[in-house]
Protein backbone atom coordinates (compact mmCIF):
# COMPACT_ATOMS: atom_id res chain seq x y z
CA UNK A 1 0.00 0.00 0.00
CA UNK A 2 1.23 3.26 -0.70
CA UNK A 3 1.74 6.11 2.09
CA UNK A 4 -1.85 7.68 3.21
CA UNK A 5 -0.10 11.15 2.92
CA UNK A 6 1.44 11.52 0.01
CA UNK A 7 0.91 8.23 -1.80
CA UNK A 8 -1.08 9.86 -4.82
CA UNK A 9 1.52 9.44 -7.24
CA UNK A 10 2.52 5.90 -6.30
CA UNK A 11 1.98 3.00 -7.11
CA UNK A 12 3.63 0.44 -4.61
CA UNK A 13 4.22 0.99 -0.89
CA UNK A 14 7.96 1.62 0.38
CA UNK A 15 10.46 -1.18 0.61
CA UNK A 16 11.06 -2.76 3.95
CA UNK A 17 14.82 -1.34 3.90
CA UNK A 18 13.27 2.69 3.14
CA UNK A 19 10.94 2.51 5.92
CA UNK A 20 13.60 1.79 8.26
CA UNK A 21 15.54 4.35 6.96
CA UNK A 22 13.39 6.84 6.33
CA UNK A 23 10.97 6.80 9.53
CA UNK A 24 11.59 8.82 12.09
CA UNK A 25 8.70 8.10 14.34
CA UNK A 26 10.69 6.45 16.64
CA UNK A 27 12.61 9.34 18.15
CA UNK A 28 10.53 12.62 16.93
CA UNK A 29 7.07 11.20 19.16
CA UNK A 30 8.86 13.05 21.95
CA UNK A 31 7.90 16.46 20.19
CA UNK A 32 4.70 15.02 20.25
CA UNK A 33 2.96 17.90 22.35
CA UNK A 34 4.93 20.65 20.15
CA UNK A 35 3.52 19.41 17.02
CA UNK A 36 -0.36 19.53 18.16
CA UNK A 37 0.78 22.63 19.66
CA UNK A 38 1.84 24.21 16.74
CA UNK A 39 -0.95 22.96 14.38
CA UNK A 40 -3.77 24.01 16.97
CA UNK A 41 -1.84 27.91 17.01
CA UNK A 42 -1.80 27.39 12.74
CA UNK A 43 -5.78 26.20 12.43
CA UNK A 44 -6.61 29.05 14.70
CA UNK A 45 -4.78 31.41 12.37
CA UNK A 46 -5.93 29.98 9.00
CA UNK A 47 -9.84 30.34 11.05
CA UNK A 48 -8.92 34.11 11.61
CA UNK A 49 -7.58 34.60 8.13
CA UNK A 50 -10.81 32.81 6.59
CA UNK A 51 -9.01 30.40 4.86
CA UNK A 52 -11.17 27.36 6.93
CA UNK A 53 -13.83 27.46 8.40
CA UNK A 54 -14.93 28.62 11.94
CA UNK A 55 -16.83 24.44 12.41
CA UNK A 56 -13.82 23.03 10.43
CA UNK A 57 -11.26 24.82 12.93
CA UNK A 58 -13.30 23.79 15.85
CA UNK A 59 -13.89 19.62 14.89
CA UNK A 60 -9.80 20.45 14.10
CA UNK A 61 -9.08 21.57 17.14
CA UNK A 62 -10.98 18.94 19.39
CA UNK A 63 -9.74 16.36 17.43
CA UNK A 64 -6.00 17.79 18.08
CA UNK A 65 -7.01 17.44 21.78
CA UNK A 66 -7.82 13.84 21.58
CA UNK A 67 -5.31 13.34 19.83
CA UNK A 68 -3.07 14.52 22.98
CA UNK A 69 -4.79 13.22 25.47
CA UNK A 70 -4.44 9.58 23.63
CA UNK A 71 -0.73 9.91 23.44
CA UNK A 72 -0.75 10.79 27.02
CA UNK A 73 -2.57 7.76 28.15
CA UNK A 74 -0.54 5.90 26.31
CA UNK A 75 -3.22 4.68 24.02
CA UNK A 76 -1.85 5.89 20.66
CA UNK A 77 -0.88 3.77 17.84
CA UNK A 78 2.29 5.05 16.40
CA UNK A 79 2.92 3.52 13.06
CA UNK A 80 6.55 3.21 11.19
CA UNK A 81 4.46 3.45 7.62
CA UNK A 82 3.76 6.87 8.88
CA UNK A 83 6.93 8.04 8.83
CA UNK A 84 6.94 10.67 11.45
CA UNK A 85 5.38 12.29 14.07
CA UNK A 86 3.52 15.07 11.92
CA UNK A 87 1.99 12.22 9.55
CA UNK A 88 0.93 10.07 12.65
CA UNK A 89 -1.10 12.95 14.53
CA UNK A 90 -2.67 14.29 11.18
CA UNK A 91 -3.62 10.68 10.21
CA UNK A 92 -5.35 9.92 13.41
CA UNK A 93 -6.83 13.17 13.72
CA UNK A 94 -8.42 12.56 10.39
CA UNK A 95 -10.02 9.15 11.77
CA UNK A 96 -11.32 11.50 14.63
CA UNK A 97 -12.33 14.58 13.24
CA UNK A 98 -13.06 13.72 9.67
CA UNK A 99 -12.63 15.23 6.18
CA UNK A 100 -12.19 18.37 7.85
CA UNK A 101 -9.02 17.01 9.11
CA UNK A 102 -7.53 17.26 5.53
CA UNK A 103 -8.10 21.28 5.81
CA UNK A 104 -5.25 21.50 8.44
CA UNK A 105 -2.08 20.95 6.04
CA UNK A 106 -3.29 24.36 4.04
CA UNK A 107 -0.61 26.64 3.76
CA UNK A 108 2.17 24.45 5.76
CA UNK A 109 4.81 21.98 5.00
CA UNK A 110 6.32 19.29 7.15
CA UNK A 111 9.22 21.34 6.47
CA UNK A 112 8.12 24.52 8.40
CA UNK A 113 6.31 21.96 10.70
CA UNK A 114 9.12 19.91 11.94
CA UNK A 115 11.49 23.70 12.02
CA UNK A 116 8.72 25.30 14.47
CA UNK A 117 8.32 21.86 16.64
CA UNK A 118 11.40 21.29 16.81
CA UNK A 119 12.41 25.03 17.68
CA UNK A 120 9.39 25.11 20.52
CA UNK A 121 11.40 21.58 22.15
CA UNK A 122 14.64 23.25 22.44
CA UNK A 123 13.26 26.42 23.97
CA UNK A 124 11.99 24.18 26.45
CA UNK A 125 14.86 22.15 27.08
CA UNK A 126 17.08 25.84 27.15
CA UNK A 127 14.48 27.19 29.86
CA UNK A 128 14.79 23.29 31.38
CA UNK A 129 18.85 23.51 31.37
CA UNK A 130 18.99 27.15 32.71
CA UNK A 131 17.24 26.28 35.84
CA UNK A 132 19.31 23.27 36.29
CA UNK A 133 22.61 25.00 35.90
CA UNK A 134 21.14 27.54 38.22
CA UNK A 135 20.55 24.86 40.86
CA UNK A 136 24.46 23.70 40.49
CA UNK A 137 25.62 27.26 41.20
CA UNK A 138 23.49 27.09 43.73
CA UNK A 139 25.06 24.06 45.93
CA UNK A 140 28.51 25.47 44.47
CA UNK A 141 28.10 28.64 45.95
CA UNK A 142 26.73 27.69 49.20
CA UNK A 143 29.70 25.23 49.76
CA UNK A 144 31.88 27.93 49.23
CA UNK A 145 30.62 30.15 51.31
CA UNK A 146 31.41 27.40 54.34
CA UNK A 147 35.13 27.16 52.94
CA UNK A 148 35.69 31.13 51.90
CA UNK A 149 38.44 30.45 53.76
CA UNK A 150 39.92 26.78 53.82
CA UNK A 151 42.97 27.10 52.15
CA UNK A 152 43.88 24.70 49.80
CA UNK A 153 46.87 24.16 47.18
CA UNK A 154 46.43 26.18 43.63
CA UNK A 155 47.91 24.78 41.17
CA UNK A 156 49.40 25.61 37.82
CA UNK A 157 50.63 22.68 35.03
CA UNK A 158 49.02 20.27 38.36
CA UNK A 159 52.18 21.68 40.44
CA UNK A 160 51.89 23.74 43.36
CA UNK A 161 51.54 27.15 42.41
CA UNK A 162 50.45 29.42 45.42
CA UNK A 163 47.46 28.33 48.15
CA UNK A 164 44.00 29.73 47.24
CA UNK A 165 40.80 29.06 49.27
CA UNK A 166 38.68 26.23 48.61
CA UNK A 167 35.59 28.76 48.50
CA UNK A 168 37.22 30.20 45.65
CA UNK A 169 38.23 27.46 43.73
CA UNK A 170 34.43 26.63 44.03
CA UNK A 171 33.68 29.81 42.55
CA UNK A 172 35.64 29.92 39.73
CA UNK A 173 32.98 26.99 38.37
CA UNK A 174 30.22 29.24 39.52
CA UNK A 175 32.14 31.95 37.18
CA UNK A 176 32.02 29.21 34.26
CA UNK A 177 28.66 27.94 34.45
CA UNK A 178 27.17 31.37 34.94
CA UNK A 179 28.74 31.90 30.94
CA UNK A 180 27.61 28.26 30.21
CA UNK A 181 23.71 30.42 31.11
CA UNK A 182 24.81 33.22 28.87
CA UNK A 183 25.05 31.18 25.96
CA UNK A 184 21.58 29.38 26.93
CA UNK A 185 20.17 32.83 27.01
CA UNK A 186 21.93 33.87 23.92
CA UNK A 187 20.82 30.48 21.83
CA UNK A 188 17.56 30.90 23.24
CA UNK A 189 16.61 34.93 22.20
CA UNK A 190 18.26 33.88 18.46
CA UNK A 191 15.92 30.53 18.06
CA UNK A 192 13.12 32.51 18.71
CA UNK A 193 11.71 33.27 15.14
CA UNK A 194 8.99 31.27 13.81
CA UNK A 195 9.29 29.42 10.78
CA UNK A 196 5.63 28.39 10.49
CA UNK A 197 3.82 29.53 7.30
CA UNK A 198 6.84 29.37 5.36
CA UNK A 199 5.76 26.37 3.73
CA UNK A 200 8.06 23.89 1.76
CA UNK A 201 10.13 26.43 0.94
CA UNK A 202 8.57 29.37 -0.77
CA UNK A 203 6.17 30.81 1.67
CA UNK A 204 2.17 30.35 0.41
CA UNK A 205 -0.28 32.07 -1.67
CA UNK A 206 -3.08 32.12 1.05
CA UNK A 207 -3.59 35.14 3.07
CA UNK A 208 -1.93 33.66 6.38
CA UNK A 209 -1.06 35.66 9.47
CA UNK A 210 2.43 34.50 10.41
CA UNK A 211 2.64 37.25 12.94
CA UNK A 212 -0.73 35.44 14.65
CA UNK A 213 0.57 31.91 14.72
CA UNK A 214 4.42 33.41 15.81
CA UNK A 215 2.50 35.81 18.60
CA UNK A 216 0.48 32.79 20.34
CA UNK A 217 3.40 30.22 20.04
CA UNK A 218 5.87 32.08 22.24
CA UNK A 219 8.37 33.88 19.00
CA UNK A 220 9.21 36.82 19.20
CA UNK A 221 8.69 37.36 15.36
CA UNK A 222 7.93 34.94 12.08
CA UNK A 223 10.87 34.51 10.44
CA UNK A 224 12.03 36.89 7.46
CA UNK A 225 13.25 34.19 4.73
CA UNK A 226 11.47 31.15 3.91
CA UNK A 227 14.45 28.77 2.50
CA UNK A 228 16.23 30.60 5.68
CA UNK A 229 13.70 29.07 8.13
CA UNK A 230 12.97 25.78 6.51
CA UNK A 231 16.73 24.82 6.34
CA UNK A 232 18.36 26.56 9.59
CA UNK A 233 19.34 24.23 12.05
CA UNK A 234 21.97 27.20 13.69
CA UNK A 235 19.56 26.86 16.59
CA UNK A 236 20.46 22.41 17.14
CA UNK A 237 24.17 23.39 16.38
CA UNK A 238 24.20 26.28 18.80
CA UNK A 239 22.51 24.39 21.64
CA UNK A 240 24.85 21.26 20.70
CA UNK A 241 27.70 23.98 21.08
CA UNK A 242 26.87 25.19 24.78
CA UNK A 243 25.87 22.11 25.95
CA UNK A 244 29.59 20.60 24.62
CA UNK A 245 31.11 23.98 26.71
CA UNK A 246 29.51 23.39 29.39
CA UNK A 247 29.99 19.61 29.38
CA UNK A 248 33.27 20.28 29.38
CA UNK A 249 33.04 22.61 32.39
CA UNK A 250 31.31 19.79 34.45
CA UNK A 251 34.08 17.22 33.08
CA UNK A 252 37.10 19.39 34.39
CA UNK A 253 35.54 19.88 37.93
CA UNK A 254 34.38 15.95 37.78
CA UNK A 255 38.32 15.22 36.90
CA UNK A 256 39.28 17.41 40.23
CA UNK A 257 36.78 15.50 42.20
CA UNK A 258 38.36 11.96 40.82
CA UNK A 259 41.95 13.53 41.90
CA UNK A 260 40.84 15.09 44.91
CA UNK A 261 39.24 11.85 46.40
CA UNK A 262 42.62 9.72 45.62
CA UNK A 263 43.86 8.42 48.82
CA UNK A 264 47.34 10.83 47.34
CA UNK A 265 45.00 13.98 47.45
CA UNK A 266 42.75 13.43 50.21
CA UNK A 267 41.04 16.32 50.02
CA UNK A 268 37.47 15.57 49.39
CA UNK A 269 35.70 12.50 50.67
CA UNK A 270 32.80 11.36 48.57
CA UNK A 271 29.64 10.53 49.97
CA UNK A 272 28.41 6.73 50.20
CA UNK A 273 25.24 8.09 47.81
CA UNK A 274 27.53 8.93 44.63
CA UNK A 275 30.11 6.37 45.36
CA UNK A 276 30.39 2.98 44.28
CA UNK A 277 32.36 0.07 45.64
CA UNK A 278 34.90 -3.21 44.15
CA UNK A 279 33.42 -6.47 43.70
CA UNK A 280 37.25 -7.37 44.52
CA UNK A 281 39.33 -4.80 47.00
CA UNK A 282 37.31 -4.44 49.69
CA UNK A 283 38.49 -0.64 50.55
CA UNK A 284 37.79 0.82 47.41
CA UNK A 285 35.31 3.72 46.87
CA UNK A 286 35.57 4.56 43.80
CA UNK A 287 33.94 7.59 42.15
CA UNK A 288 31.91 6.49 39.40
CA UNK A 289 29.75 9.29 38.73
CA UNK A 290 32.39 11.57 38.50
CA UNK A 291 34.34 9.77 36.13
CA UNK A 292 31.14 9.15 33.98
CA UNK A 293 30.40 13.15 34.01
CA UNK A 294 34.12 13.69 32.50
CA UNK A 295 33.09 10.35 30.13
CA UNK A 296 29.85 11.19 29.12
CA UNK A 297 31.16 14.57 27.62
CA UNK A 298 32.39 12.21 24.70
CA UNK A 299 28.61 11.97 23.60
CA UNK A 300 27.90 15.35 23.62
CA UNK A 301 30.58 16.71 22.02
CA UNK A 302 30.28 13.66 19.37
CA UNK A 303 26.53 15.32 18.87
CA UNK A 304 28.08 18.36 18.14
CA UNK A 305 30.48 17.43 15.63
CA UNK A 306 28.26 14.62 13.90
CA UNK A 307 25.59 17.50 13.14
CA UNK A 308 28.12 20.39 12.17
CA UNK A 309 29.13 17.40 9.35
CA UNK A 310 25.38 17.03 8.59
CA UNK A 311 24.91 20.40 8.21
CA UNK A 312 28.00 21.43 6.15
CA UNK A 313 27.25 20.35 3.02
CA UNK A 314 23.74 21.03 2.22
CA UNK A 315 22.04 22.82 -0.29
CA UNK A 316 19.31 25.15 0.28
CA UNK A 317 16.12 24.67 1.12
CA UNK A 318 15.24 21.34 3.06
CA UNK A 319 16.40 18.01 2.66
CA UNK A 320 15.80 14.70 4.49
CA UNK A 321 19.74 14.31 6.06
CA UNK A 322 18.30 17.06 8.42
CA UNK A 323 16.20 14.52 10.28
CA UNK A 324 19.52 13.64 11.72
CA UNK A 325 19.59 16.92 13.96
CA UNK A 326 17.41 14.74 16.79
CA UNK A 327 18.73 11.86 18.30
CA UNK A 328 21.89 13.70 18.66
CA UNK A 329 20.20 16.96 20.53
CA UNK A 330 18.11 14.18 22.85
CA UNK A 331 20.97 12.14 23.64
CA UNK A 332 23.25 15.18 24.38
CA UNK A 333 20.24 16.86 26.40
CA UNK A 334 19.51 13.97 28.43
CA UNK A 335 23.61 13.41 29.26
CA UNK A 336 24.03 17.09 30.33
CA UNK A 337 20.80 16.54 32.21
CA UNK A 338 21.90 13.73 34.21
CA UNK A 339 25.97 15.04 34.60
CA UNK A 340 24.35 17.97 35.66
CA UNK A 341 21.96 16.34 38.71
CA UNK A 342 24.89 14.30 39.67
CA UNK A 343 27.46 17.17 39.75
CA UNK A 344 25.13 19.29 41.91
CA UNK A 345 24.16 15.94 44.33
CA UNK A 346 27.83 15.64 45.14
CA UNK A 347 28.50 18.75 45.33
CA UNK A 348 25.89 19.18 48.13
CA UNK A 349 27.07 15.69 49.96
CA UNK A 350 30.99 16.55 49.21
CA UNK A 351 33.01 16.37 52.59
CA UNK A 352 35.91 18.47 52.30
CA UNK A 353 39.23 17.56 54.23
CA UNK A 354 40.49 21.04 55.53
CA UNK A 355 43.32 19.66 57.40
CA UNK A 356 44.65 17.75 54.09
CA UNK A 357 44.12 20.27 52.17
CA UNK A 358 45.44 23.20 54.37
CA UNK A 359 48.73 21.04 55.35
CA UNK A 360 49.26 20.23 51.21
CA UNK A 361 48.81 23.72 50.73
CA UNK A 362 52.33 24.58 52.21
CA UNK A 363 54.09 21.73 50.24
CA UNK A 364 56.21 22.29 47.00
CA UNK A 365 57.41 26.15 48.52
CA UNK A 366 53.50 27.20 47.70
CA UNK A 367 54.57 30.80 49.38
CA UNK A 368 57.94 31.43 47.35
CA UNK A 369 55.92 34.49 45.89
CA UNK A 370 54.64 35.78 48.94
CA UNK A 371 58.47 35.53 49.76
CA UNK A 372 59.61 37.69 46.89
CA UNK A 373 56.56 39.88 47.35
CA UNK A 374 57.58 40.51 50.80
CA UNK A 375 61.55 41.90 48.94
CA UNK A 376 59.76 44.23 46.94
CA UNK A 377 57.66 45.89 49.30
CA UNK A 378 59.92 45.91 52.33
CA UNK A 379 63.39 45.65 50.85
CA UNK A 380 62.51 47.56 48.12
CA UNK A 381 64.45 45.63 45.52
CA UNK A 382 63.26 44.89 42.11
CA UNK A 383 60.53 41.67 41.32
CA UNK A 384 62.95 40.39 38.84
CA UNK A 385 65.62 40.42 41.08
CA UNK A 386 63.33 39.09 44.19
CA UNK A 387 62.33 36.28 42.21
CA UNK A 388 66.03 35.21 41.72
CA UNK A 389 66.88 35.72 45.03
CA UNK A 390 63.80 33.84 46.05
CA UNK A 391 64.89 30.62 43.95
CA UNK A 392 68.27 30.57 45.38
CA UNK A 393 66.93 29.89 49.13
CA UNK A 394 64.09 27.66 47.69
CA UNK A 395 66.85 25.64 46.53
CA UNK A 396 68.91 25.90 49.74
CA UNK A 397 65.17 24.81 51.65
CA UNK A 398 64.89 21.84 48.79
CA UNK A 399 68.21 20.61 49.93
CA UNK A 400 67.88 20.76 53.50
CA UNK A 401 64.75 18.70 52.48
CA UNK A 402 62.54 21.12 54.85
CA UNK A 403 59.44 24.29 54.05
CA UNK A 404 60.47 27.60 53.54
CA UNK A 405 59.47 28.73 57.20
CA UNK A 406 61.38 25.96 58.62
CA UNK A 407 65.10 26.99 57.03
CA UNK A 408 66.98 29.29 58.93
CA UNK A 409 66.91 33.17 58.74
CA UNK A 410 70.63 33.02 59.14
CA UNK A 411 70.04 30.83 55.72
CA UNK A 412 67.95 33.12 54.25
CA UNK A 413 69.91 36.49 55.24
CA UNK A 414 73.05 34.56 53.70
CA UNK A 415 71.04 35.16 50.13
CA UNK A 416 70.06 38.17 50.63
CA UNK A 417 71.17 39.95 54.18
CA UNK A 418 68.75 42.52 54.30
CA UNK A 419 65.92 39.81 55.46
CA UNK A 420 64.38 40.10 58.64
CA UNK A 421 62.61 38.24 61.09
CA UNK A 422 59.06 39.72 60.14
CA UNK A 423 59.33 37.75 56.30
CA UNK A 424 58.00 34.92 58.61
CA UNK A 425 54.44 36.62 58.56
CA UNK A 426 54.21 35.69 54.85
CA UNK A 427 55.22 32.25 54.51
CA UNK A 428 52.49 30.97 56.28
CA UNK A 429 49.52 29.78 53.91
CA UNK A 430 47.22 31.55 55.82
CA UNK A 431 48.51 34.66 55.86
CA UNK A 432 49.54 35.02 51.88
CA UNK A 433 45.63 34.04 50.66
CA UNK A 434 44.49 36.58 53.33
CA UNK A 435 47.24 38.98 51.39
CA UNK A 436 45.22 38.28 47.88
CA UNK A 437 42.87 41.00 48.24
CA UNK A 438 42.94 42.10 44.68
CA UNK A 439 39.32 42.12 42.96
CA UNK A 440 39.00 38.80 41.50
CA UNK A 441 41.76 37.14 44.26
CA UNK A 442 41.53 34.57 46.48
CA UNK A 443 41.37 36.22 49.98
CA UNK A 444 38.55 34.90 52.44
CA UNK A 445 36.62 38.30 51.98
CA UNK A 446 36.62 38.74 48.82
CA UNK A 447 35.45 34.86 48.56
CA UNK A 448 32.83 36.10 51.27
CA UNK A 449 31.85 39.10 48.86
CA UNK A 450 31.58 37.22 45.34
CA UNK A 451 29.57 34.24 47.34
CA UNK A 452 27.28 36.71 48.50
CA UNK A 453 27.23 39.21 45.03
CA UNK A 454 25.75 35.44 43.79
CA UNK A 455 23.65 34.33 45.98
CA UNK A 456 21.60 37.94 45.80
CA UNK A 457 21.93 37.41 41.64
CA UNK A 458 20.42 34.01 42.44
CA UNK A 459 17.66 34.85 44.09
CA UNK A 460 16.27 37.04 41.63
CA UNK A 461 16.71 34.23 38.36
N1 LIG B 1 10.51 13.84 9.69
C1 LIG B 1 11.00 14.94 8.92
C2 LIG B 1 12.19 15.58 9.62
O1 LIG B 1 12.33 15.36 10.76
C3 LIG B 1 9.93 15.97 8.72
C4 LIG B 1 10.09 16.82 7.53
C5 LIG B 1 9.92 15.99 6.31
N2 LIG B 1 9.78 16.74 5.15
C6 LIG B 1 9.81 16.20 3.95
N3 LIG B 1 9.65 16.95 2.93
N4 LIG B 1 10.01 14.91 3.80
O2 LIG B 1 13.00 16.29 9.03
Amino acid sequence: MSNAMWGGRFAKGPDAVLEAINASIDFDRRFYAQDIRGSKAHVAMLAAAGVVSKEDAAAIEKGLDEVLAEIEAGTFKFSRALEDIHMNVESRLAEIAGPAAGRLHTARSRNDQVATDFKLFVRDALDGLDGQLRDLQEALVETAETHAAAVMPGFTHLQSAQPVTFGHHLLAYVEMIGRDRGRVADARRRLNECPLGSAALAGTSFPIDRKMTARSLGFDRPTANSLDAVSDRDFVLETLALASICAGHLSRFAEELVLWSTPQFGFVKLSDRFSTGSSIMPQKRNPDAAELVRGKTGRVVGALVGMLTVMKGLPLAYSKDMQEDKEGLFDALDTLSLSIAATAGMVRDLEPNLAAMKKAAGAGYATATDLADWLVRVVGIPFREAHHVVGRIVGKAAAANVALEKLPLSEMQAVEPRITEAVFEVLGVANSVKSRVSYGGTAPKNVRAQAARWRKRLAKE
